[in-house]
């Protein structure tokens, strides 16, 4: 029997609310299959920040570095600046744990209407590899001659060929293991030193992979075919940015932000990974007790597969496609429902 420490940082606005739902289902499942989850919570966010000047605690890598795994689950804040809160917390950590792999699912579940017409469940199945610890989060910048005319800011990307090698590699392997198609997003029209040199790097690694066929795609094209012809995509792999708006198209072709998980993943030993929802702090639901919960849940299942626990993390990632499934089941309102978190929740631990 293995016993896992999770460390468990529930953040701002529907943060804690989605975090604390989705424990419950965490215990329901590790009960089931005979191992131990211990939780520790961090008070790490905006609160903290507004409180004690910092949205985390000098020492706070070295402490969830113990861990054998991290849970979070939103970070951001009305009265506080985005790029202090996110730099403040979530981002160190990607950063700081090599968690170069971003993986974000995108499966519309039987039961979910799409937006988009003419889709059922199963329809449309992909998967995104989003670089991301470097590209156009490399934090490389500054602004000069603030007041003036002559105002500049420069925020700069940086892409290493290491960097973009492996996550390219990671896409390859997933696709070897999944229909074999690869759609590599770049804007190598426009962008013609770090896309061309992306494109470089995916032709070299793809010797490699022969039985992958390959697809280039420029990522204004790509937001239009997620749209268009979602269900033709497997897997893709982008930039940090272009990764991380695709994703959100890719949650709302599927029915919901509220249920778009993903994982931080550092493939070694060296630091634990990081699963949280593709969503952030929601403030515009924020205490109404609406949140959805089912994103945390499923990253919860990301979680448990990333340490080997396949059968739990599939237990949790069934319960809740039978959910989804299930037309008397209660759902949120972003699934166009009227049940609350709690009712989300306690209807998928019955199903556990
Ligand atoms: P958001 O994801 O918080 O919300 C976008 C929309 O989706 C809102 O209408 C919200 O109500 C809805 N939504 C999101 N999650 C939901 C859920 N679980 N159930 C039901 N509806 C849900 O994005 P935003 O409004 O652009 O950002 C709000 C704050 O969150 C900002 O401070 C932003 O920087 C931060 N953010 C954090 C993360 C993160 O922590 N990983 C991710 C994205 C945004
Ligand atoms: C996400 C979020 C973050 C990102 C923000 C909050 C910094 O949008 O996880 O998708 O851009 O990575
Ligand atoms: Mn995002």
């Amino acid at each position: 029997m293995s016993d896992y420490s999770i460390a468990v940082i529930p953040g701002d606005g529907i943060g804690p609310a989605v975090t604390s739902a989705s424990e419950e289902t965490v215990a329901a499942v590790a009960d089931r299959f005979g191992f131990s989850v211990e939780t520790t919570a961090f008070d790490w966010g905006t609160e903290r920040y507004l409180d004690r000047g910092a949205m985390m605690p000098d020492d706070g890598l070295d402490r969830l570095a113990e861990f054998d795994a991290v849970f979070l689950g939103a970070v951001g804040h009305p009265d506080v600046p985005d790029h202090v809160t996110l730099h403040g917390l979530l981002l160190p950590i990607r950063k700081g744990f090599d968690q170069y792999i971003c993986k974000r699912p995108n499966v519309l579940f039987d039961g979910i209407e799409s937006p988009l017409r003419g889709y059922e469940g199963g329809d449309i199945d992909f998967v995104v590899y989003r670089e991301n610890t470097e590209g156009e989060y490399a934090d490389i910048g500054g602004r000069e001659h603030a007041g003036f005319d002559h105002e500049t800011a420069v925020q700069s990307a940086l892409f290493t060929w290491r960097g973009t090698e492996r996550i390219v590699r990671a896409a390859f392997e997933a696709a070897t293991e999944r229909a074999g198609t690869l759609t590599s997003v770049t804007k190598s029209n426009a962008q013609a030193h770090s896309m061309v040199f992306w494109d470089d790097v995916v032709a070299e690694v793809g010797e490699e992979y022969p039985e992958v066929s390959v697809e280039r795609i420029l990522v204004d094209a790509a937001a239009m075919d997620l749209i268009r012809r979602p269900d033709e995509f497997d897997v893709l792999v982008a930039s940090n940015l272009f990764g991380d708006v695709l994703t959100d198209v890719g949650a709302q072709v599927t029915g919901s932000m509220g249920l778009a998980p993903s994982g931080n993943i550092h493939p070694g030993e060296a630091y634990p990974s990081m699963f949280e929802p593709v969503h952030g702090s929601a403030p515009d639901i924020v205490g109404e007790g609406v949140a959805n919960p089912l994103a945390a849940v499923l990253s919860w299942s990301m979680l448990f597969e990333d340490l080997g626990e396949d059968d739990a993390a599939a237990a949790l990632w069934n319960a809740v496609a039978d959910q989804l499934a299930d037309a008397s089941a209660p759902r949120t309102p972003d699934l166009g429902g009227d049940a609350g978190t709690e009712a989300v929740v306690a209807d998928l631990r019955d199903r556990l």
